[in-house]
């Protein structure tokens, strides 16, 4: 988390968690909030078909979860910076295979993990995500998918092979 000097103001934050490959991830049953749960539905939903780890031969991975910017201090760079400096810290941890996934909601944090070296592996449109014959995300502006992203910076995968 960056915080102002001057003001304490949150500048922007972002965290990791590890993720496995098991059959509830997200641990739904958990999750009390309803528009929470509805959005970590689609989250699983999205890595079932973008299957990162997969491709990465592993089942493991540490998570990119979440990632903003105060209003305030956006557009100048923050946000690639930030994710530039984990992915670098994380290379000193001694993990080995050093595999990483992510998943973007905006046009905006596409580009950060673009930027970062990630690869796309899927791209969910919102308007076809479709529970119970209801779409369940309307109206997400210029924002229209949900992209599953990952990338290795250590060990070897199947993609090498
Ligand atoms: C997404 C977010 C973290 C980006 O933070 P940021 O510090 O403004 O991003 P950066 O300055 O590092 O910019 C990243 C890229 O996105 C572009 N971008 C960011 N905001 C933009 C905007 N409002 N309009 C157009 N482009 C924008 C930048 O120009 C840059 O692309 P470029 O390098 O090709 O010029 C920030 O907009 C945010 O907190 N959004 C709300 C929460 C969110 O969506 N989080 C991501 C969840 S996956």
């Amino acid at each position: 988390m960056i915080v102002s000097d001057d003001d304490k103001e949150v500048i922007a934050f972002r965290c990791t968690s590890i993720y496995k490959i098991e059959k509830d991830p997200y641990k739904l049953g958990e999750i009390s909030d309803p528009g929470s749960r509805r959005i970590k539905a689609f989250n699983h939903y999205g890595d079932q078909r973008a299957k990162v780890l997969e491709h990465f031969n592993v089942t493991e991975a540490l998570h990119m979860v979440a990632l903003g910017v105060n209003t305030k201090h956006r557009q100048r760079g923050i946000a690639i910076e930030m994710m530039q400096a984990a992915l670098t810290m994380y290379q000193y941890l001694g993990v080995d295979p050093l595999c990483f996934k992510g998943q973007a909601s905006s046009n905006y944090s596409k580009k950060v993990y673009a930027k970062t070296g990630f690869q796309q592996f899927y791209d969910m449109p919102y308007e076809d995500y479709i529970v119970d014959g209801e779409q369940v995300f309307e109206n997400t502006g210029a924002h229209k998918s949900l992209a599953s992203l990952g990338q290795v910076l250590k060990g070897k995968t199947m993609d090498d092979a």
